[in-house]
């Protein structure tokens, strides 16, 4: 960060209307808006966006305010570039650990660039797509859990001239690039790789038996034809962050589920609740439902309401039947960032990805207790949506089927996005990760971007206003939004919250699309998406956003990964990620000195051969990236 904007950072009491800005002459309506907003909330020296330090609710209640404990960010940041690489500053290096396809048994077939692999070589091979991940320490060996989103048709089917699966086996390789992939790693010679045949290793599909919990189950709207019960449900699918438990769980959130349902009777009625998911007669070209009746909602229109949970996988035990713990709502999930209440309940913070749509926090009924029983906490509790105040404020408001007007706890459950209407909460620019600071009470959340703010109501009819966490109309760069629960306590239901940076591009516009004041020609990004604290305090921003390098977004390069202070709003560039990908998905070794990150959907237009080069497929992958010399990295 240049100096004079470290200096203006510092200037914490200075008018906002000048606080950091280096390089406006005047200043922005949007700088005399966050002026407004900020004075009328009661910020005592302004928020770390704007200049660091404590702020108070407008009722006066006091918040305990970050500490300023984040170890400083000692590198050099790098230049946003179009390389068809990973880009890293001075002193730090990177290898691949794990690329779609790559077998996890020894008995699977290598990836064959030609054919991008066949059914049988990706059911015992890592999944497309990497996403949210966790890495679980055990007896001094270290499993890996890693999402597997989705795949890109026209890349695992090059070898189709539709550039669709048109076979049995492709539908059956579609569906196991999707899923979860558990496999252990290990570090030999300073390299990461694979153990194949590890008895840890395991992939979930589509196709993975799994148990529903929590107040659906059995419900009328979850019983199929295969399931008469609604307490069994197969697979998983697009999941998209993730979550991991204080006991040791994985949490792989499905996000896009819709897209892969569809109907063979054209003319067939969508039930009620369709719309509002996105739920048509259309998949997205996937063509599941060609070989898997379940897809088929015109046979079977239940299936939609067993899917868009948060499920919970034991990945230390590969015969463990995960758990869909519909609890936590169902939406387009994004991750589930996981902490714990004053008193032990476990809470978790959940963003629903679409726009216009919204936050949500499950508190648990039951305490979590160190090596206790705490196998079936996700299993019942509150669920609550976020409504935020312009002045600052915020409020949880529980979703209990009297406030939401709903007949059952299980309908709120299955129709989460319609109970969270009927409370009126805030229309979100895309809530995507959560991230909880393990130094402070308080919360980030990443607003990714927002055609619509302004324009258009969501799905639901519910309007999308300019103003509050979502400040600027047809949002094109996102924002951070963060909050600190009263009293300190995350199960707390007031919050006040604030805007810890507001993207933009600063050498193309001059109005409220230059972002916030720690956003600079040096560190400018668009689109953040996925987030995470180290155990130092820092908060890594990786971004899923536009890498055209041009008009609104020139001089961004690639997607990327920064790192943040959040006590003094400090924002710098770690990495820049090959073309056409977006940087998602982060976790550690146990010992801190390697920082796993997922590379996805290199090339997805076309244009990238990475991780190998030459003519090689591009493939999604996690790469380790560890210090020249040797030490910790968050
Ligand atoms: Fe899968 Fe919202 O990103
Ligand atoms: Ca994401
Ligand atoms: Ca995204």
């Amino acid at each position: 960060m240049r100096e004079n904007a470290v200096a203006a950072r510092d200037a914490a009491s200075r008018d906002m209307a000048c606080a950091g800005n280096d390089r406006h002459d005047v200043p922005t309506d949007f700088e005399r808006l966050a002026e407004l907003a900020i004075s009328r909330r009661g910020f005592l020296k302004g928020s770390a966006a704007f200049g660091a330090s404590a702020f108070v609710l407008g009722a006066g209640a006091a918040l305990h305010p970050a500490k300023a404990a984040a170890a400083s960010l000692d590198f050099t940041p790098v230049a946003a570039n179009g390389l068809d690489t990973v880009t890293l500053p001075e002193g730090f290096g990177w290898q691949v650990v794990a690329r779609w396809g790559d077998p996890l048994w020894s008995d699977g077939a290598p990836f064959d660039h030609a054919s991008r692999g066949t059914a049988a070589s990706q059911e015992r091979a890592f999944g497309d797509n990497c996403d949210g991940m966790a890495l679980f320490a055990h007896e001094g060996r270290s499993v890996l859990a890693v999402n597997n989103e989705y795949t890109n048709l026209k890349i695992a089917f090059a070898n189709r001239d539709s550039g669709k699966p048109e076979t049995e086996d492709d539908v059956r390789k579609s569906k196991a690039t999707h899923g979860v992939s558990v496999f252990e790693i290990a570090r030999a010679d300073g390299a990461w790789g694979i153990v194949q045949d590890s008895p840890f290793n395991r992939r979930i599909t589509p196709d993975t038996p799994m148990a529903i919990t929590g107040p659906a189950r059995g419900h009328a709207m979850m019983r199929t034809a295969a399931d008469p019960e609604g307490a069994t449900a197969l697979g998983t699918w697009n999941n998209c962050g993730n979550g991991r438990t204080p006991w040791g769980t994985y949490l792989a959130c499905e996000e896009n589920f819709n897209g892969y349902f569809s109907s063979s009777d054209p003319d067939l009625a969508l039930p009620a609740g369709f719309a509002r998911y996105g739920i048509k007669h259309e998949d997205r070209g996937y063509g599941w439902a060609m070989t898997d009746e379940r897809f088929d909602i015109s046979r079977h229109p239940n299936e939609p309401h067993r899917a868009g949970y948060v499920v919970e996988i034991d990945p230390l035990d590969p015969a463990s039947v995960p758990k869909k713990r519909t609890a936590l709502g169902r939406f387009k999930h994004e991750n589930a960032e996981v902490t714990l209440a004053a008193d032990g309940r476990v809470v978790v913070y959940l963003g629903d990805d679409e726009r216009g749509e919204f936050l949500y926090r499950f508190v648990s009924d039951g305490r979590y207790t160190e090596g206790g029983d705490n196998a079936d906490l996700l299993e019942s509790g509150t669920l609550s949506v976020a409504r935020f105040a312009d002045d600052g404020s915020g409020a949880w408001i529980a979703l209990t089927p009297e406030a939401t007007g709903m007949a059952s706890a299980a309908e709120v459950c299955i129709h989460t996005r319609q109970a969270a209407s009927a409370v009126g909460a805030t229309t979100m620019d895309r809530p995507e990760w959560v991230a909880v600071n393990p130094h402070a009470a308080e919360a980030y959340c990443c607003l990714t971007n927002n055609k619509n703010r302004g324009v258009k109501p969501n799905a639901g009819g519910d309007a999308t206003p300019v103003g509050g966490p979502n400040p600027r109309e047809k949002n094109k760069y996102g924002q951070i939004v963060r909050w600190r629960p009263a009293d300190g306590d995350h199960a707390a239901d007031a919050f006040a919250w604030d805007l810890y940076v507001v993207a933009g591009n600063p050498t193309v516009h001059r109005d409220d699309r230059a972002g916030s004041a720690n956003v600079s020609a040096d560190n400018m990004f668009n689109s953040p998406d996925g987030i995470a604290f180290d155990s130092q305090g820092r908060l890594w921003i990786q971004t899923d956003g536009k890498y055209s390098d041009e008009g609104d977004f020139a001089g961004q390069g690639n997607n990327m990964m920064l790192v943040g202070d959040p006590a003094s709003g400090e924002i710098r560039r770690f990495l820049v990620g090959p073309r056409e990908c977006e940087v998602t998905g982060i976790t550690w070794s146990a010992d801190r000195t390697t920082l796993f990150v997922g590379i996805q959907h290199p090339g997805e237009k076309g244009d990238s051969h990475f991780p190998e080069g030459g003519d090689a497929a591009p493939r999604s992958a996690v790469v380790a990236i560890t210090r020249d010399d040797g030490g910790a990295i968050g």
